[in-house]
């Protein structure tokens, strides 16, 4: 893993821009904005939304073959390169007739940090890195069916490995996460090479370096990736080698005007590569991906020459999600503008940034209601013709782990990977797990699948040692199908083997040194590769094996009888399973280093004090937030 030394004299764009660099490339600024006027589709034949219920929900027809394609024709190889005959933990893998458990993976928020701890994880969990293939752990990903996030740029450059994703490669400029985000020449504003950056990030500018983008994959004019809804066209996804991503978003109800933490009631909403719309039973209806930007009225355009396409831009899709609008005017403007030169930087990326982009109001992303009229009973924004989406965070759940239980995608395991930073060393504490149970057992109990009992409380995630180690959650359901999906909990936590910790930054940390990623990476695959032994500072030589216990386990109730888990699973699941009757402990994740210690300073960064200072203010997306606007995992591309 050794990073290929970085150019220095080059522009550089988040991926919040890249789609309208592939419009530059393709020849029309204007490409850029959605296409208004296109005659709408037979609303009578083809309507634009379907609306359901909690009980009679159902996927689209397209998800459902996505899925079911990748179930026949990948995940075969996929399990039998993983896991063998299944000879290695104690079962005859043909026992169970290909019928084979479904598994999602929900990423977290929380800037670099989290985009860093989640290219991590799927590294250690990914067939292709050879150090994870020989843990065992390597092979997760590739049986996975889901993988839910605040963003999804890995889509877009085909999928490569992860080291190639934030390295780079001879076609992939990487994340160049040694850049400052907010001013990459050092903390001059009106040094030269500033200058530039912020002119690169008004169009105009932009023309000319894009000629010099190079993308992973050369193939359809590099069409695909422009639009969400162009997925479908990218070879990996064309041929099923990926998880289907998905993405969601928080609303504040129309009127709301709050900037701050949202309660669970409001509605969660998603967007795959097909539909937008949510599962939460108030609203329950989906709308056709490639005509949002579209009004409807009881599902009926205004006009029907008057659709809209092309709304979906991809850089529009993940900065909604990742809250580039919500607060940051509103709280940024106050607060950046005392504070000198970073701010300033920011404050005006940001507010070119919202120009293109906004349509009303400054500090949400606005997205024309096709749900007008729909559910006037139950739906809160029935009646507006505006929806306004903030950061799929602001009401706790920092990891998206919502639309792995939805009950029509029937998953079977969900991997939470969480990045929160919640205490003083910016270590989750299982807030967000404990939110999203809160939402799933109350709000979304008609909708979505039961969550797996977990520690009651963040003190208990504490004092039980749950946020230092994976652990697996709901082994033993009482009911056959089972009452919720196994969950497979994967904190950011410090070294199993002692080490001063380098994964524990601040969200507010905008820029990483090529030793730092390298370092930070290496931590987080050490970890998922090595799980934990109680009591030690060793790896578990049977962790990976462990994982694919926790992966095939729910298969066994597809059979009737049901058939005993495996002694060798058994041995895994005392070591791993969460028992509220029999809680584990702190005490057995002994000499772990709490403390982040900066593997190479590269001296005092104003804005990152600045907002470790002003943090109170950050509440609600308490994440993602400023380094969200790159786009969560991302993002960051050369471009001369
Ligand atoms: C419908 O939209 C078209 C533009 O696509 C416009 O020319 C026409 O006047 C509109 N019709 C009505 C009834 O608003
Ligand atoms: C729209 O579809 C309906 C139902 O298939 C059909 O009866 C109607 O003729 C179609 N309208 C037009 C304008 O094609
Ligand atoms: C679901 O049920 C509701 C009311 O029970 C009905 O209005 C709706 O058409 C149904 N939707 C589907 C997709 O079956
Ligand atoms: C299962 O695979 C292992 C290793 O690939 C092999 O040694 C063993 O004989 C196989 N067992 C059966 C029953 O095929
Ligand atoms: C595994 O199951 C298959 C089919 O039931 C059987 O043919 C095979 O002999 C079994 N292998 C072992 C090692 O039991
Ligand atoms: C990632 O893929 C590249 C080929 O593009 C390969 O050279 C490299 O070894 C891979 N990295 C890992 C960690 O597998
Ligand atoms: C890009 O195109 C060149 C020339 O057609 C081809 O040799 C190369 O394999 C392509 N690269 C990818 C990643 O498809
Ligand atoms: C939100 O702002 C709008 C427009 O400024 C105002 O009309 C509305 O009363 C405000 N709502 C609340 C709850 O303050
Ligand atoms: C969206 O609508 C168009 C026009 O009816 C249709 O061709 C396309 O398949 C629809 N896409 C989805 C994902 O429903
Ligand atoms: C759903 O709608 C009902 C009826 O309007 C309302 O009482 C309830 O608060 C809504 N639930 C949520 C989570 O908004
Ligand atoms: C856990 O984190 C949340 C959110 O960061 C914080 O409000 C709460 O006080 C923390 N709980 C404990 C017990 O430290
Ligand atoms: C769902 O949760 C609500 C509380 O929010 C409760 O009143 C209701 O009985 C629950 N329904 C089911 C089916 O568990």
């Amino acid at each position: 893993m050794s990073p290929p030394r970085l150019p220095r004299s080059f522009l550089l764009a988040c991926v919040f821009l890249r789609s309208v660099l592939l419009a530059l490339a393709q020849g029309s600024v204007t490409d850029y904005a959605p296409v208004t006027n296109i005659p709408c589709p037979n609303i009578s034949s083809d309507p634009l939304i379907r609306v359901f219920t909690p009980q009679n929900q159902s996927l689209h027809p397209e998800e459902e073959a996505y899925i079911s394609t990748r179930e026949s024709t990948v995940l075969p190889d996929a399990w039998s390169d993983w896991i063998g005959n299944g000879s290695n933990i104690g079962y005859n893998m043909s026992l169970f007739q290909g019928n084979l458990p479904k598994i999602g993976i929900a990423i977290s928020g929380g800037g670099y940090r989290a985009a860093l701890y989640g290219a991590g994880v799927l590294s250690g969990f990914d067939a292709r890195v050879p150090a994870s293939k020989k843990a065992g752990t390597g092979g997760l990903l590739q049986v996975s069916s889901y993988l839910s996030a605040l963003s999804g740029s890995i889509y877009f450059n085909d999928f490569p490995n992860i080291t190639d994703m934030v390295n780079g490669n001879d076609e992939l400029s990487g994340w160049i996460l040694d850049l400052d985000l907010a001013t990459p020449d050092g903390v001059d504003l009106f040094n030269d090479d500033n200058q530039h950056f912020y002119g690169s990030i008004v169009w105009s500018v932009m023309a000319k370096a894009a000629l010099a983008i190079n993308f992973f994959t050369n193939d359809s004019g590099h069409g695909a990736g422009q639009i969400w809804s162009d997925m479908p066209a990218i070879p990996s996804f064309a041929q099923h080698q990926v998880p289907m991503p998905i993405i969601m978003a928080d609303s504040r109800p129309v009127d709301d005007n709050s900037t701050g933490a949202l309660p669970p009631g409001p509605v969660v909403y998603e967007i795959t590569p097909f539909e937008f719309g949510s599962w939460d039973p108030n609203l329950s209806a989906m709308m056709n991906l490639s005509f949002t930007g579209t009004h409807l009225n009881n599902g009926q355009p205004d006009n029907d020459t008057a659709c809209v396409q092309r709304f979906d831009q991809t850089g529009f899709v993940m900065g909604t999600s990742a809250s580039l609008f919500n607060q940051i005017l509103d709280v940024a403007t106050n607060t950046l503008s005392g504070f000198g030169d970073d701010g300033a930087g920011l404050l005006y990326v940001l507010k070119r940034q919202l120009q293109e982009v906004r349509t009303r109001a400054d500090d949400v992303a606005n997205w024309p209601n096709p749900f007008n009229g729909v559910k006037p009973d139950t739906f809160e924004d029935s009646g507006s013709r505006w929806l306004e989406l903030v950061d799929g965070s602001t009401n706790g759940e920092n990891v998206p782990l919502g639309q792995l239980f939805v009950k029509a995608r029937n998953l079977d395991v969900v991997v939470g990977v969480d990045a929160s930073a919640n205490d003083a060393n910016d270590w989750p504490n299982g807030s967000s797990i404990i939110a999203s149970q809160n939402r799933m057992n109350t709000i979304l109990n008609t909708s979505h699948q039961g969550f797996p009992p977990i520690p009651a409380t963040e003190e208990d995630f504490i004092s039980m040692g749950v946020r230092e180690r994976p652990t697996f959650f709901g082994c033993n359901p009482t009911q056959n199908p089972p009452e919720f999906p196994l969950m497979i909990y994967m904190p950011n936590s410090p070294p199993l083997n002692g080490d001063n910790p380098v994964s524990n930054t601040g969200t507010f940390k905008l820029s990483y040194t090529a030793l730092h990623t390298q370092l930070f990476l290496q931590q987080v695959l050490d970890n998922v590769n090595g799980g934990f032994l109680p009591n030690s500072n060793s790896p578990d030589p049977d962790f990976g094996k462990c994982v694919q216990c926790a992966a095939i386990d729910r298969a066994r109730f597809r059979l009737s009888p049901v058939p005993a888990r495996s002694n060798y699973c058994a041995q895994c699941f005392v070591r791993y399973c969460f028992d509220p009757n029999d809680p584990p402990s702190v005490d057995e994740v002994p000499g772990r280093q709490q403390v982040f210690v900066d593997p190479q300073p590269t001296g005092f960064s104003k804005i990152e004090d600045l907002f470790k200072d002003h943090k109170a203010a950050w509440i609600g997306g308490g994440v993602g937030l400023i380094v969200l606007m790159a786009g969560l995992i991302g993002f960051l591309y050369v471009l001369l």
